[in-house]
């Protein structure tokens, strides 16, 4: 009998926790603090090719993933409610990754092209780019594009760069995994040039002035997009909404003037003036 009881006495307990919403689950119930947060936040997968400063590349203090690419898709995604998975990989594989759904996002300063846009969808254009030359710091016949006709081209595999330099009259190109690598080659005597975006070469070049030097100025103008697999319409629609909430909070021209070191251009293409 006493034990019967307890029993029910434990029966009612567990019932009143129930009433007033504690621990038990039930169908209708409000949901616990803290849900709200956890369910339907999505996680993407991002990939990129981490030799490209300052738009993606690893902070050689922390160790960690960084630069505008980065801490851009981040920002889109705490606007529009959703994780980032930072994944690193050869240039080459990003669109075709993209394109098979086996990652969501290509954020790596990816050219908005005609041939990839066969393959992805893209985001609204986040920055405008474009070629340029790096040689060695005591070369004195390259002077531009004009120069490099017959010569040894070093490019990363896969890029824009890397069909320019194809284009050229007789060159020989030969394609590295890394941008790093192919500056590397460079310096050492086996290529006489570097072709790759603009911006990337004036990071590395500032870096180390004694090595090199950039000749010819901006070769191709070039506009970066964020891909996603074609027809992937609701995470395309969040990753424009997020670039442009964050063009409206400011925090667009922050990262911009953090990574870039000017002010961004007041209008990019498809973007209406006031
Ligand atoms: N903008 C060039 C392209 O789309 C080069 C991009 C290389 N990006 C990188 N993260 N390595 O082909």
């Amino acid at each position: 009998m006493r034990k019967f009881f307890k029993c029910l006495s434990l029966i009612m307990l567990i019932g009143l926790l129930c009433a007033f919403g504690l621990g038990c689950s039930d169908e209708e119930g409000t949901p616990a603090a803290g849900d709200e947060d956890s369910k339907e936040k999505p996680t993407y997968t991002v990939a990129f090719e981490a030799t490209f400063a300052p738009f993606e590349f690893r902070d050689e203090k922390t160790g960690e993933f960084t630069g505008f690419d980065i801490e851009l898709i981040k920002a889109i995604g705490e606007v529009e409610g959703f994780d980032v998975e930072l994944k690193e990989m050869g240039f080459d594989g990003i669109v075709a990754s993209v394109k098979t759904g086996n990652i969501d996002i290509g954020a790596s300063g990816l050219t908005i092209n005609e041939e990839r846009l066969k393959e992805v969808d893209f985001s609204t254009p986040y920055y405008q780019a474009g070629l340029g030359i790096v040689v060695r710091a005591n070369e004195n016949k390259i002077k531009n594009v004009e120069d490099l006709k017959g010569k040894t081209i070093a490019v990363q595999i896969g890029t824009t760069g890397a069909e320019f330099a194809r284009t050229i009259e007789g060159a020989k190109v030969t394609d590295f995994d890394q941008v790093t690598d192919a500056l590397m080659e460079v310096k050492n005597g086996g290529a006489d040039a570097l072709v790759n975006d603009y911006p990337v070469n004036l990071y590395y070049v500032n870096k180390s002035k004694d090595d090199y030097k950039m000749v010819g100025g901006k070769l191709e103008s070039e506009y970066y997009g964020i891909a996603v697999k074609k027809g992937n319409t609701e995470l395309l629609e969040k990753i424009n909404n997020g670039l442009n909430k964050l063009k409206e909070n400011g925090e667009y021209a922050k990262l911009y003037k953090k990574w870039i070191g000017v002010e961004p251009p007041e209008f990019l293409p498809g973007e209406e003036e006031a």
